[in-house]
């Protein structure tokens, strides 16, 4: 193909259109993932955190544990009594959850403080949690592990497939500009690279959150290198680009020339 800037006006028009829609496109899913992201360990923003709350979990605390506070609150316990309250529940949270523990020590402090507002005909009316049965209780107990193998294997489906193609296009896009061919060379692979360093991170987090740091590099890299190779695209088509970008032209100068010249 020629170079973008050679193009006619409707070859120029129906990459210019792809390369609007896609961008907007892509700039949404950003935004999407920034608000379902950003915030979940309370700080504004999308931290290395809220990373590992979403695909690790909160696994130090369960609902049930980290709604406490508010819930004696709401059941007017005196604060004296909080300390034993949540030290028994948190035993048998982290103890495994069993039924014998939930008859003898659950149910009663349940009966006592917390059902006039969970029970199944209250939490209908409060929008809450019932918290009637032994199966009501180990559903808010149960400890947050984060994303789901199921969701990630979905999520990267769709990711990986969509965006595949996208960066595929970008990168085509990109190889038609006059710019430095070694740019051209780091950029096109780096989408690619980085989007596989994102999925994989959603993994590794999962085990180590350690890991979240592959998401959060991963997903720096990886849309927003390929919308700027399309942005670059759009430039080099209609007004041209500043010349750090340009690949040198090296005219070969034949040796017969350079006899002639020296002779
Ligand atoms: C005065 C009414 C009231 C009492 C008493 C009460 N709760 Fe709640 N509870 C609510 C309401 C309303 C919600 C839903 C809104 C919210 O999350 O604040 C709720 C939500 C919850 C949730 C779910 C939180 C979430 O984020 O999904 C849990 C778990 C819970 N309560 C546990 C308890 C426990 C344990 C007690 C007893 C120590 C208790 N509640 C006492 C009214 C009450």
């Amino acid at each position: 193909m020629r170079s973008l800037h050679l193009l006619t006006v409707p070859e120029k028009l129906l990459h210019t259109g792809f390369i609007v829609l896609v961008c907007i496109g892509l700039l949404c899913a950003e935004a999407y993932l920034y608000v379902t992201h950003a915030g979940l360990d309370g700080k504004t923003g999308v931290t290395l955190k809220d990373i590992q709350i979403s695909y690790y979990g909160n696994r130090d605390s369960s609902k049930l544990q980290t709604v406490l506070p508010t819930m004696f609150t709401n059941a007017g316990i005196p604060k004296e009594q909080w300390p034993q309250l949540k030290e028994t529940i948190d035993n048998w949270v982290v103890g495994g959850q069993t039924k014998v523990g939930y008859e003898t020590e659950i149910k009663p402090i349940l009966a006592q403080h917390c059902l006039m507002c969970h029970s199944v005909a209250m939490s209908k009316q409060l929008h809450n949690p019932p918290l009637a049965s032994y199966e009501d209780v180990k559903a808010v107990a149960k400890v947050d592990t984060g994303m789901s193998y199921n969701s990630m294997l979905m999520t990267g489906m769709v990711h990986l497939t969509m965006l595949g193609v996208i960066f595929w296009v970008a990168g085509w896009l990109f190889l038609q500009t006059r710019v430095h061919s070694q740019i051209k060379a780091i950029s096109v692979i780096t989408p690619f690279a980085a989007m596989l360093l994102d999925f994989s991170g959603w993994f590794l987090t999962k085990q180590n959150p350690d890991f979240a740091w592959f998401v959060l590099i991963g997903g720096a890299l990886s849309c927003p290198i390929a919308m700027l190779e399309m942005g670059v695209a759009l430039f080099d088509m209609w007004i041209g680009l500043p010349k750090f970008l340009l690949q040198r032209i090296v005219t070969e100068v034949p040796k017969t020339a350079v006899r002639a010249a020296t002779a």
